[in-house]
């Protein structure tokens, strides 16, 4: 009785296909296609395992005390990473952010806006330029605050008020005030 075998050849290469070049080069390419997704599989969990999640990045917060920033000081501290300003006004630079009429601003927003009720004095942003990114001058001790007395981006010259509100130079926007609370008078928790 005939089998399988004898209809077909063993290493009949014309039958089984290894002789047409396409049909080679198909069933490499279609090798190297599966160890790709292999290889990506494997790497996907070492990767997340390496950084922190979005939603646990995102449910960081930062405490701060802020007992020890007289008027007029500024402290830089981190949030998630980035830069963040601290900044406890003085009355006159509280009535300088005041007197600026807000249909001058790039950004129109009051001081109020920018600050929680009763604490205008603290004036809590990011220390990231809202051009691109750069971390402006102003904070430290001594560091140039720019024309408006505010922070300064050395990067391409934008200028922030007190109330750091852009005011000249290519930022479109107010520097960034992140979510915060006061827990006490002396401690903020930012996130
Ligand atoms: Fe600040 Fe360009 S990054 S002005």
């Amino acid at each position: 009785m005939a089998t399988l075998e004898d209809a077909v050849p063993a290493g009949d290469a014309a039958h089984d296909g290894l002789a047409d070049p396409r049909r080679r080069d198909y069933l490499q390419i279609g090798a190297v296609a599966f160890a790709g997704v292999g290889v990506g599989v494997v790497a996907l969990p070492l990767i997340n395992q390496m950084s922190p999640s979005a939603d646990v990045l995102a449910l960081s917060t930062t405490e701060l005390d802020i007992s020890a920033i007289q008027p007029g000081q500024s402290i830089k501290a981190t949030f998630r990473k980035q830069p963040l300003f601290v900044r406890n006004l003085t009355p006159k630079e509280i009535a300088e952010a005041d007197a600026t009429p807000v249909s001058d601003l790039r950004d129109p927003q009051t001081l109020e806006e920018r600050t929680k009720e009763g604490k205008k004095n603290w004036l809590i942003t990011l220390g990231v330029c809202t051009h691109l990114g750069c971390v402006p001058l102003g904070a430290g001790e001594g560091e140039n605050k720019g024309p408006f007395g505010g922070y300064f981006c050395p990067c391409h010259g934008s200028a922030y008020d007190t109330a750091g509100r852009i005011r000249t130079g290519p930022a479109p926007t107010n520097l960034h005030v992140p979510d915060y609370a006061f827990t006490s008078d002396t401690v903020v928790t930012v996130g």
